[in-house]
C-alpha cells in the first residue's frame, strides 16, 4: 500500500519553515476530524508528525515526546493514537477499510522514529483495496477497478493470447460477415416479388417460383451460415477456453505460497470456472453478434443512401435524439449496471466464504448471522435491480419509441412517393426493411457497455494470475541434484511482512542424518522456518544451503522431491486411502502402501474400517479423525522415502498411547534421513540429537537434550513446566 501520498499545494503552504529542511518519512490521508468527514493529510519527517487539513496546520507533534502508537477500531472508523508527554491522545480519526493497515504500518514506523532512527524507511505489503482513480472497491480479491480499467490494454493483451488460434477466431466473425450480407439480399428479391408479380398480377408462373426460390435460398444460406458461425465458435471458443483454464491452473501451481494465501480457494476456483466461461461466452455468443450489429447498420445505412438518399435522411430525424440520449444516459447505465453486477459478486464471494467455512459457522452457532449479511447482501442486490428494472423499462420504451418516429417518417414519406409514383410498393418494403435493420443495433446498445465491463473484468482477473510473477521462482539453469541431507542456515531473517520480521539472524547446521527438534512457543516462528527450509517462501536476508548449496540454486522440484513433510494440518485429497498413501510415489506397489501403513502403525485403523485401503475419503478427510489422518499422511511420508523429513506437531493430534505407536513409526521414518521435528509436548523430542529452542524469531538456544537441561534456560523452563503439569495430572 502507498505511503507517501502527495501533499496537496495549500497543505504544502501550511507547513511551518522548519518542516522544509526536515527529511520526510510517510504522508498519509485522514478522513474524520470533529465528527465530520474530512480530507486532511498526516506528514511524517524525521523529526515531527504534522497534522493538516486544507490548508491549515492543525497540529504538530515531536517523536522525543511521543510514545505507545497504536490504532484502535471504533464504531464505523479507526483512530491513530499515541500518548504524548504521557497523556494518550488520538492523532486523527480515519476510513478503517482505506486506511487502517496504512496506518498500521506507521506504528511501527512511528515506534522506530522515536528512538531516532530515520534510515529506515518501511514499506507496506499489503496491495491497494481502493482504485487510486475513482475511489471505488476493487474487485474483491484483486486489483481491477471495473469502473476504470484500461480496456484498450486489456484487448492487446487478449490479441496477443490468441496466437496460434487466430484464425479459428476470425472465421466466425468472417461468417457472421457473410451472412449479415446475405441477409440484405432478401428484401431486394422481396422487393421484384412483389413489384413485378403481385401488384401487376404478373402470371409468368415460373419467373415468379424463380423469385420464391432465390428468397427461400438466400434465406437458407443465410441460416446456414449462422449455424456454421454457432459450431465454429463453439469449436473455437471452447479451445480457447481450454488453453486458457490450462494456462490458469498451471500458473497456479507455479506461484508462490504467500500470493496463494492471499487468495481464497473460492477466488481461484471462480477464477478458474466463472471468470474463463464469461470471456467464453463473450468471445462465442456476444463478439459475433456485436459484428453482426455493426455491420448490419453500415451496410443498411449504406443501401440506403443508394435506394433513396432522401428517404435516407429520415433515418437520422430521430438519431439526434438518441445519440443525445445515449450520450447523457450512457453513463448512469453504465454505472447502474456495473454497479448491480458488483453487487451480484459481492454476494457471492460471501456465500463461497460461508460455505467453505460452515462447520465453523455452525459450530459457533453463527447462523443467524451469516443469514442476516447474506439477506442484507442479497437485497441489496435485489434493489439495485430493480431500481435499473425500474428506470430502464421506462426509459428504454420510450428511446424506442422515439426511434421508431424515424421508420414511421419512412413509411409515410414512401407512401406518399407511391401515391405520386416514382417510388414502388416493393421499394418502400425493401426500404422499411432496411431500416429496421438500422435500428436494431442502436436498441442493443443497452446490454452492450454491460456484458464489456463483466468480459473485460474476467479477463482481467484471468491475466492477473496469469501475469503474476512468482515471488519464489527458479533460476535461469536451476541445479538439479541429489541431496545427502546437510542443511545450513545463514543469518537468516525473515518476515511475512517486509517491516515485521518474524525470523531473526538465525544460524545453524544440521549434519545429514541427524534428527533435530525446534521448540518454542506458539506463534515463536518455528513453521515460518520449516517453510524457508521447503524454499515455500525465500529468505529476506541471509541463506540457507543444503548440501552447501543455496537452495536458490536447486530447481524447486528437485528440492521438494527429496524432502518429504508431516503437517499440523494434513490434507487428504478425495480418494482411496491407497491412493492417498502412494500420493507422493504413485507407482508404489500394494505391498510397499501396506508396508509404509504398518510402520506408521495405520494398517490396523485401515483394515477396521469397511473398505479397508479403497475406503474413499472426502474432501480434507473428513470421515476420519485428526490422528488417522496423521498416521495417513506418516505412511505418505514413509513410502516417499525422502532425504529431508520434516515432521510439524505430527504427534500433535494423538493420546498418550498412540502417540507412543507413532514415536516408534517416526523412528522408523528418522533412520537414515535428516529430520527436522518440531513438537509441543518435549517428551517426542528427546532422541533428538540437537534441539533448537526459538523465542520471538530467534535462535535463543540450540544444544542437546542434556546440554540444554545444564543450561538451564528456556528449554529448561519448559521441561519442568511439562513436567510439573503432567505430575498434577
Ligand atoms: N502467511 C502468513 N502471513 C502473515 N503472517 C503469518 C503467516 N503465517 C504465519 N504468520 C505469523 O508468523 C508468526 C509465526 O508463525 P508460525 O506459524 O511460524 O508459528 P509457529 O511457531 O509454528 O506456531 P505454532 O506452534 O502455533 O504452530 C506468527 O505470528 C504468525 O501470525
Ligand atoms: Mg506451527
Amino acid at each position: 500500500m502507498k505511503l507517501m501520498f502527495d501533499l496537496p499545494k495549500q497543505d504544502e503552504a501550511a507547513l511551518p519553515a522548519e518542516a522544509l529542511g526536515e527529511k520526510r518519512m510517510y504522508c498519509l490521508p485522514y478522513n474524520y476530524e470533529n465528527n465530520k468527514y474530512a480530507e486532511g493529510y498526516m506528514l511524517f519527517t524525521d523529526k515531527h508528525i504534522y497534522k493538516l487539513l486544507e490548508g491549515k496546520l492543525l497540529e504538530t507533534y515531536t517523536y522525543s515526546e511521543m510514545s505507545d502508537f497504536s490504532v484502535e477500531s471504533l464504531y464505523g472508523c479507526s483512530a491513530f493514537y499515541a500518548k504524548v508527554n504521557g497523556v494518550s491522545t488520538m492523532l486523527c480519526r480515519i476510513n478503517s477499510g482505506r486506511n487502517l493497515p496504512r496506518y498500521s504500518v506507521m506504528v511501527k514506523a512511528c515506534e522506530l522514529l522515536a528512538k531516532g532512527d530515520s534510515d529506515t524507511v518501511l514499506k507496506s505489503d499489503e496491495p491497494e483495496r481502493f482504485c487510486p482513480k475513482c475511489g471505488r472497491p476493487f474487485v474483491v480479491h484483486t486489483k481491477i477497478c471495473p469502473f476504470c480499467q484500461n480496456k484498450k490494454e486489456i484487448y492487446k493483451k487478449l490479441w496477443g493470447m490468441t496466437r496460434g488460434l487466430r484464425f479459428m477466431m476470425m472465421a466466425p466473425l468472417i461468417t457472421t460477415a457473410i451472412a449479415v450480407v446475405i441477409r440484405f439480399i432478401v428484401p431486394f428479391f422481396q422487393a421484384i416479388a412483389i413489384d413485378d408479380y403481385i401488384i401487376p398480377k404478373n402470371q409468368q408462373y415460373g419467373a415468379f417460383i424463380a423469385v420464391i426460390f432465390a428468397i427461400v435460398s438466400f434465406d437458407l444460406v443465410h441460416r446456414t451460415l449462422n449455424v456454421i458461425q454457432s459450431r465454429i465458435s463453439a469449436i473455437s471458443g471452447n479451445k480457447f477456453t481450454l488453453l486458457l483454464r490450462s494456462l490458469l491452473f498451471e500458473k497456479i501451481q507455479m506461484l508462490s505460497m504467500s500470493s496463494i494465501q492471499e487468495k481464497s480457494t473460492g477466488d481461484l476456483m471462480g477464477r478458474i470456472n466463472n471468470d474463463v466461461s464469461v470471456v467464453q461466452n463473450f468471445i462465442t455468443n456476444l463478439l459475433p453478434s456485436y459484428v453482426s450489429y455493426i455491420l448490419s447498420f453500415v451496410v443498411a445505412l449504406c443501401l440506403m443512401i443508394w435506394l433513396n438518399p432522401l428517404m435516407c435522411m429520415f433515418i437520422f430525424i430521430p438519431l439526434p435524439f438518441a445519440i443525445l440520449f445515449i450520450v447523457k444516459f450512457r453513463k448512469t447505465m453504465n454505472r447502474r449496471n456495473i454497479r448491480a453486477w458488483v453487487l451480484g459478486m459481492r454476494t457471492n464471494h460471501h456465500l463461497q466464504d460461508i460455505l467453505n467455512g460452515i462447520r465453523i459457522v455452525k459450530s459457533y452457532g453463527n447462523e443467524d448471522a451469516a443469514v442476516n449479511t447474506f439477506q442484507t447482501n442479497t437485497a441489496n442486490q435485489a434493489k439495485q435491480d430493480c431500481s435499473n428494472a425500474k428506470l430502464f423499462d421506462t426509459v428504454f420504451p420510450i428511446m424506442g419509441f422515439v426511434i421508431r418516429l424515424g421508420s414511421y417518417a419512412i413509411l409515410m414519406y414512401g407512401n406518399y412517393l407511391m401515391f405520386v409514383d416514382p417510388m414502388t410498393v416493393g421499394l418502400v418494403n425493401q426500404c422499411n426493411t432496411y431500416c429496421n435493420m438500422i435500428y436494431e443495433p442502436i436498441m442493443q446498445i443497452t446490454t452492450i457497455p454491460r456484458s464489456i465491463s463483466e468480459f473485460t473484468t474476467s479477463l482481467s482477473k484471468v491475466l492477473e494470475i496469469l501475469e503474476e510473477n512468482p515471488d519464489v521462482s527458479d533460476i535461469d539453469s536451476p541445479k538439479y541434484v541429489k541431496l545427502s541431507g546437510d542443511i545450513s542456515l545463514r543469518n537468516v531473517t525473515f518476515g511475512y511482512n517486509s517491516y515485521d520480521p518474524v525470523l531473526e539472524h538465525v544460524t545453524f547446521d544440521i549434519k545429514a542424518g541427524e534428527m533435530i527438534g525446534i521448540v518454542g512457543h506458539s506463534g515463536c516462528g518455528k513453521t515460518t522456518l520449516v517453510n524457508l527450509i521447503m524454499r515455500m517462501y525465500d529468505t529476506t536476508e541471509g541463506q540457507i544451503l543444503v548440501d552447501g548449496t543455496d537452495i536458490r540454486e536447486i530447481a524447486q522440484n528437485s528440492l521438494r522431491t527429496q524432502m518429504g513433510v508431516v503437517l499440523q494440518e494434513t490434507l487428504l485429497f478425495s480418494g482411496s486411502i491407497r491412493d492417498n498413501i502412494r500420493y507422493a510415489a504413485p507407482h508404489a506397489t500394494n505391498e510397499q502402501v501396506i508396508e509404509a501403513a504398518k510402520l506408521a502403525n495405520a494398517h490396523d485403523f485401515i483394515m477396521s474400517l469397511p473398505e479397508g485401503y479403497n475406503t474413499v475419503v472426502g474432501e480434507k478427510g473428513y470421515s476420519l479423525s485428526g490422528g488417522e489422518r496423521q498416521r495417513i499422511a506418516i505412511a505418505r511420508a514413509l513410502i516417499h522415502n525422502p532425504k529431508i523429513l520434516i515432521l510439524d506437531e505430527a504427534t500433535a493430534a494423538l493420546d498418550t498411547e498412540t502417540e507412543k505407536l507413532i514415536q516408534d513409526a517416526i523412528n522408523h521414518l528418522t533412520e537414515g534421513r535428516t529430520t527436522i521435528a518440531i513438537a509441543h509436548r518435549l517428551s517426542t523430542l528427546r532422541n533428538a540429537d540437537k534441539i533448537l529452542v526459538i523465542d520471538h524469531g530467534k535462535l535463543k538456544e540450540y544444544g542437546t537434550h542434556r546440554e540444554l537441561l545444564d543450561m538451564k534456560g528456556i528449554y529448561y523452563k519448559l521441561v519442568m513446566a511439562q513436567q510439573r503439569l503432567a505430575q498434577e495430572k
